[in-house]
């Protein structure tokens, strides 16, 4: 069966995404602190819930529920009912929750229609520096594959975030979890800040479409482009 496409509702991001994410495989998202990453995940996770399918959310940063609220208004209470949301305190945790929502997404009982992890590599980062480093790289992995299999066996989009890292070389900022991450994911947006609630999202992967950009402003109530 061909992927098909989960609309994320914001008008700009769904021209350059071709009508928007795929289901079969990770779409990542990366960029600096503040450039709409997680706004994006949960305009998304709103829309699948809001249309009675179920978004299985893992939440490394505690944020979602504040922010959602913002885009839900109203309807916070009936949107959170279709939420499995897991708030993980470290990569093991991070580990489980990830696998739990595979089971869940594979096992096919409710009909899910998003996975989110945001960030995919928040606790991986703070592993780096310490002498698990090498257990790191294989919980984000491990992870990954499983989110992988599970896009595909399951007909589901993924959406996961990434973190970014300055080249001191060149000064450019680069995703975080080198090679691994950016060959699993299918489809890869960086997101860059403009001035004031502006942002830029650039196509820098897709299997079937050109490189190319988008803007979409933050608002009070959500993403608008
Ligand atoms: P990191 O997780 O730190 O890497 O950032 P991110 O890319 O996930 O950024 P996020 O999606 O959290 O976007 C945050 C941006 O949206 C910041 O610039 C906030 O100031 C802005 N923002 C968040 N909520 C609102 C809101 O309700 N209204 C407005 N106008 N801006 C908001
Ligand atoms: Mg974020």
């Amino acid at each position: 069966m061909p992927p098909d496409r989960l609309a994320t509702g914001v008008g700009s991001i769904d021209r350059l995404l071709g009508g928007g994410l795929e289901t079969d495989s990770i779409t990542e998202l990366y960029g600096e602190g503040g450039s709409g990453k997680t706004l994006l995940c949960l305009e998304v996770a709103h829309r699948v819930a809001r249309e009675g399918r179920w978004v299985l959310y893992v939440d490394t940063e505690g944020v979602s529920v504040d922010r959602l609220r913002s885009i839900a208004g109203d309807s916070l209470e009936r949107i959170l009912k279709r939420f499995l949301l897991s708030t993980p305190k470290n990569l093991e945790e991070e580990g489980r929750a990830v696998a739990t929502a595979c089971a869940l997404a594979r096992e096919g009982k409710r009909p899910v229609g998003l996975i989110v992890v945001d960030s995919a590599t928040f606790y991986y980062r703070l592993s780096l520096s310490g002498a698990d480093e090498d257990d790191a790289r294989t919980a984000l992995s491990l992870e990954l594959a499983e989110l992988v299999a599970t896009a595909l066996a399951a007909h589901v989009p993924v959406l996961v975030t990434n973190q970014v890292w300055r080249n001191l070389r060149d000064g450019t900022l680069e995703p975080l979890g080198g090679s691994f991450v950016n060959h699993v994911a299918k489809t890869i947006l960086r997101f860059d800040r403009l001035p004031g609630a502006r942002r830029r999202v650039t196509l820098v992967k897709h299997r079937s479409l050109p490189e190319g950009t988008a803007e979409f402003r933050i608002t009070d109530s959500g993403l608008e482009g």
